[in-house]
């Protein structure tokens, strides 16, 4: 049980941390003088991002979590995305940093409220059956 605790733990770090991470790149684009310091923090929130997925992809598994399927294709789906605008051609949108933290903040928030909720409710509800079977 103790187990499950510290991943609802984690993941709450998690979604707060690529908040702020988001949140940073907006920052640091804003006055978008340093491009290095831009792609430098387009690196970092996706490596965190990625790392993040990594663990609920391998929590999942661990539990045999039932919506996995359907929780790994958004997570594959906004990795292709993020791809697509960051390597994709730069005419596709007039300003692709912009568009890059639009995705990212809409996506997210979708993602943590809709699969990530439901993925919260199961290891709370792990928890629980843990916890009457020892009483
Ligand atoms: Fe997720
Ligand atoms: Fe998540």
């Amino acid at each position: 049980m103790r187990e499950l605790l510290k991943c609802l733990d984690k993941f709450h770090k998690q979604h707060h941390e690529i908040a702020t991470l988001i949140h940073d790149l907006e920052d640091i684009s804003g006055d978008c003088l340093d491009y290095n310091l831009v792609d430098k923090a387009i690196e970092e929130l996706f490596s965190y991002v990625k790392e993040h997925f990594r663990y609920e992809e391998q929590i999942m598994l661990k539990f045999n979590y039932p919506n996995i399927k359907q929780h790994l294709a958004q997570h594959n789906e906004f990795i292709e995305t993020v791809d697509k605008l960051c390597f994709g051609s730069p005419e596709v949108i007039s300003d692709p940093v912009t568009g890059l933290i639009r995705y990212c903040r809409a996506w997210s928030k979708m993602h943590v409220e809709s699969e990530d909720g439901k993925l919260d409710q199961f290891i709370v509800d792990q928890i629980h059956s843990a916890v009457t079977k020892r009483s």
